[in-house]
């Protein structure tokens, strides 16, 4: 904060300006004496000045002239004017000037004047910190404005990229679940061209029927996933067949011999969920165990084993190969999206993450065991229906 005032005193008569100076000298102000006008005037143009303290009638240039001339260059300083006869014109033209106070000449005390002078100065320094506040604070203002728009725009592009790398995995997803039954469609239609048995032919179609409303219903949920309530969507599924039509979808799609897929599920067992979304659980599980068979020691012997047994008031479905197994410290990894071990090109990541994203949708649980040299088990947990077959 600035302490020290700059005064500017101006009066043709030496005695009162020696006297002023003499009164004010004291202050904390820098106190310029003039005892012209003209002089005073190129003082001000040069210096300008907080508080100026002028003889009206001086001979060149005029006391109100000063005070309109500091005014103009600044608003904020303060103008005091002595005058030896106090008129009513004076007194308006010095309100239109917007004086700060009058001084009568002579003055009735050399405090009158100092108090004065200490008001004036005292208003031009409450004003001038309020400008440094003010323009401090539109500073701020400005650099906070700024922040907030880089902000936004961060917003903005950061809301965009994850909008698109949200398509990108729905994609991706909805590409994954759609391979298997093309697969098993593009087998099955070039097994056709070679089939002259029309009762196979007519056996091989009505596949590629139900394959191709596998793949018509997982493009179709695309749509409804924004919507909030899928239950809608929900029918008993037997479990036994929806893991046999599984078995039978991947085993196609990937030409692995389905007598190596044993399928031990209690008929009984229902669920309340979506056909295909249970469908592709097992799906991408037999998918894994397959490739995970066809990797280990007993690659062209190996088999899966698919058992759903009752489990209190859940289903409990385990699928376990006789691959390598999953190592301790990858176990925790699986169920990541896009972790892969498989080569560029053969695995996405995918697979667990939409089986594990669809089972606690149900309510349900998804868990792997791989004691060394057993090979991997998951185990798939799902409430069980209450319109259970009795
Ligand atoms: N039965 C299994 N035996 C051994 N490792 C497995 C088994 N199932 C999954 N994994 C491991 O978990 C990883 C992730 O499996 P996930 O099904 O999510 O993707 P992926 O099979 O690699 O690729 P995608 O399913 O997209 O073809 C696999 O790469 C593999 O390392
Ligand atoms: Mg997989």
């Amino acid at each position: 904060m600035e302490t020290v005032g700059r005064v500017v005193v101006v009066d043709d008569e030496p005695v009162i300006l020696d006297l002023l100076v003499t009164v004010l000298k004291s202050g904390p102000w820098q106190v310029d004496a003039f005892r012209s006008g003209a002089a005073a005037r190129d003082h001000l143009l040069a210096h300008g000045a907080d508080v100026l303290l002028t003889d009206k009638n001086l001979p060149d240039v005029g006391g109100l002239d000063l005070v309109a001339l500091l005014k103009e260059h600044d608003p904020a300083a303060e103008c005091i004017v002595i005058t030896g006869f106090p008129s009513l014109d004076t007194a308006l033209e010095a309100m239109q000037l917007s004086v700060f106070d009058y001084i009568v000449k002579p003055p009735r005390s050399i405090f009158e004047v100092r108090q004065k002078v200490e008001r004036a100065w005292g208003k031009v320094r409450v004003v001038r910190e309020n400008g440094r506040l003010l323009s401090k604070l539109q500073d701020r203002n400005a650099s906070l404005q700024e922040a907030l728009e880089r902000l936004q725009s961060t917003q903005t592009e950061l809301i965009q990229s994850e909008k698109l790398a949200g398509i990108g995995t729905l994609a991706a997803g909805v590409a994954h679940e759609v391979s298997s039954p093309l697969f098993g469609i593009l087998g099955l239609a070039e097994a056709i061209v070679d089939e002259d048995d029309v009762e196979v032919v007519h056996e091989h179609a009505s596949e590629i029927v139900e394959y191709s409303k596998h793949i018509r219903d997982i493009v179709t949920e695309l749509t409804r996933y924004s919507r909030s309530s899928r239950d809608e969507y929900r029918t008993t599924v037997t479990l036994a067949s929806a893991i046999a039509d599984a078995a039978k979808l991947v085993a196609r799609s990937v030409r692995f011999p389905i007598e190596r897929i044993i399928v031990d599920a209690d008929p009984e067992l229902v669920v309340l969920a979506r056909t295909n979304e249970v469908q592709q659980i097992f799906v991408n599980l037999i998918k894994n165990a397959i490739e995970a068979t066809l990797e280990g020691e007993s690659a062209d012997s190996g088999i899966v084993t698919v058992t759903a047994v009752k489990s209190g008031a859940h289903v409990e479905v385990s699928v376990r190969d006789q691959g390598p197994g999953i190592d301790a410290d990858a176990v925790s990894l699986v169920f990541d999206p896009f972790y892969t071990t498989k080569p560029p090109g053969e695995g996405t990541g995918l697979g667990l993450n939409i089986v594990y994203r669809i089972v606690t949708r149900y309510s349900g649980s998804i868990t792997v065991s791989s004691p060394p040299g057993t090979g991997a088990c998951f185990v798939v947990r799902l409430p069980r229906s209450n319109a259970e077959i009795a």
